[in-house]
């Protein structure tokens, strides 16, 4: 499958595509500038371990990966997701877009949830291109652990979507990453849960000095 990162040039999206990469997809960054894109998709390169995962990445505009991919991650911060959605909309018409979004603002040195009054990001993302096939995923997946590909991660990536089938293929996408479970987490409605408790584990792992993530207990999803 080939996936595109709109964002792909921050941790969360250099992480997501290392992942993906050594999953065996291939995947295209985008950026604002394509140069940084193309040299974050080197960067990768070179760190990825493998000839045959070092050919996995390339590097483009946002409007060039979305319009390229099959299955998009957006991974900007909130504060620039409405204006790359505006840019972006035309080309991801019927795809999977998979929305890492949590919004977050640090007051001293905690992190607070500034998403919607009602709602999350992720509704609003769906409001402004409903054609999108909409996913909500990944927010308490910490960057660092995604990045490194030797490392296992043991988290869940927790999942939300109204449609079924893009729930599901997620999901896969989700188990083929080293040490992550995706995990069903009901409809794009429960993405405020998520991205409200992506600032709950920002400062837990402020105070032990970690980079935990969160994992369910109790459940079978096999
Ligand atoms: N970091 C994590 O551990 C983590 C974990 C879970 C979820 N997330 C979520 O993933 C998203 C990305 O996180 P990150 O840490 O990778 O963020 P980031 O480094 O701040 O931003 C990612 C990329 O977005 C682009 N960007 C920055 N400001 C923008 C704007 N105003 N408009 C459009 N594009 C902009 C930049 O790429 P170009 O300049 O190359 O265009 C940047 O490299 C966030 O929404 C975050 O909540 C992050």
């Amino acid at each position: 499958m080939l996936i595109g990162l709109i964002g792909g040039t921050g941790p969360e999206g250099r992480g997501l595509a290392m992942q993906l990469a050594l999953a065996g997809h291939d995947v295209v960054i985008g950026s604002r500038d394509e140069a940084r894109a193309i040299e974050t998709s080197r960067e990768l390169a070179a760190t990825c371990g493998s000839d045959e995962t070092a050919k996995r990445f390339s590097g483009t505009t946002n409007e060039s990966a979305a319009a390229q991919c099959e299955v998009a991650f957006l991974t900007v911060p909130y504060a620039g997701m409405i204006p790359t959605l505006q840019e972006i909309a035309r080309q991801l018409r019927g795809k999977i877009c998979v929305n890492t979004v949590a919004p977050l603002e640090f007051v001293g040195d905690q992190a607070r949830s500034i998403g919607p009054p009602t709602g999350s990001a992720a509704e609003e993302a769906q409001r402004e291109v409903p054609e999108a096939r909409w996913v909500a995923a990944f927010h308490t997946v910490p960057a660092r652990g995604l990045l490194r590909p030797g490392s296992r991660l043991d988290a869940d990536a927790l999942v939300c979507s109204d449609d079924e089938d893009a729930l599901k293929t997620v999901i896969g996408l989700s188990d083929q990453m080293h040490g992550i479970r995706g995990v069903n987490a009901g409809a794009l409605e429960n993405a405020r849960y998520l991205e409200g408790a992506t600032a709950l584990l920002v400062n837990i792992n402020k105070v032990y000095g970690a980079h935990g993530s969160i994992k369910i207990t109790g459940i079978q999803v096999n």
